[in-house]
């Protein structure tokens, strides 16, 4: 395993494509609504990421993945593939996971989307609670702090909510590469990785209201679901360590959470 420190010039460009990739979120927000199609959302980002904002989206033909987002739907944990099949109802819970490269560098982020006015108790409590195990795993990080304190935050959250954490996929390092080391375990472990100044990685847990299992939908090679098919929430931050906290690179103006911690 090896982790790329980022000296502070490539630390200024990941702020850079960490705050564009939250420019994306905040700017598909009034679109996600009921009758839209994932694919009319997908084409409203790509145009904005390519022709407004000159940056180009690191998941298009990523492994071959076509489309410049993922769009993942009530069971669909990630990795859902914009399609003009698939159109947003009230009460859908919608992940929107957005990457981006400016510059040479990547931002990558998610959020959840409750589609019109409002969506089942389960639906609402498991946003909510993807939500909080995100901001927990962010609290846990700083330097000299250890990696595995990601999951041991995450871990009493899920199980205080009565649900799992899915243990397939996990956050990675971010920097000039899309996945980078180290990956980031959202669920409890005991694997030892000291924090230092300048690591840049991504938290995204996923939780699932039933089993943490997941199936790869074997015909299209991407979209994850759960093997139960009951409902998936997932948020994702890129982060920073400084040298005396962390720092938020892609958060949102909406977000009721610091863009700087200090923990030391
Ligand atoms: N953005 C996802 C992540 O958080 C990865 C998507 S890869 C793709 O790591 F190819 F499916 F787009
Ligand atoms: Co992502
Ligand atoms: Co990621």
């Amino acid at each position: 395993m090896e982790i790329i420190l980022k000296s502070p010039s490539e630390i200024e460009k990941m702020r850079v494509a960490g705050a564009l990739a939250a420019k994306v979120l905040e700017m598909i927000g009034p679109y996600v609504k009921p009758g839209v199609t994932t694919l009319e959302l997908d084409e409203i980002m790509q145009d904005f990421i390519e022709n407004k904002e000159h940056a180009i989206s690191a998941c298009l033909n990523y492994h071959g993945y076509p489309k410049c987002t993922c769009i993942s739907i009530n069971e669909e944990v990630c990795h859902g593939i914009p399609s003009p099949a698939r159109r947003l109802h009230e009460g859908d819970i919608v992940n929107i996971d957005v990457t981006v490269i400016k510059d040479g560098f990547h931002g990558d982020t998610s959020k959840m989307f409750i589609v019109g006015h409002d969506t089942t108790p389960q639906r609402r409590s498991l946003c909510r609670c993807a939500q909080e195990s995100l901001y927990a795993g962010i609290r846990a990080v700083g330097p000299g702090r250890n990696l595995r304190d990601i999951g041991k935050a995450i871990t009493p959250i899920a199980d205080r909510c009565g649900f799992s954490i899915v243990r397939d996929y996990c956050g990675h390092g971010i920097g000039r590469g899309f996945h980078e080391d180290p990956q980031v375990l959202h669920y409890y472990n005991d694997l030892s990785v000291i924090l230092e100044p300048g690591m840049t990685f991504t938290i995204e847990p996923m939780i699932n209201a039933g089993t943490y299992k997941c199936r790869v939908n074997h015909k299209n090679g991407w979209t994850v679901t759960t093997k139960d098919k009951l409902p998936s929430a997932q948020w994702e931050h890129t982060v920073l360590i400084t040298d005396d906290g962390v720092e938020v690179l892609t958060l949102r103006a909406e977000e009721d959470f610091p863009r700087i911690l200090k923990t030391v």
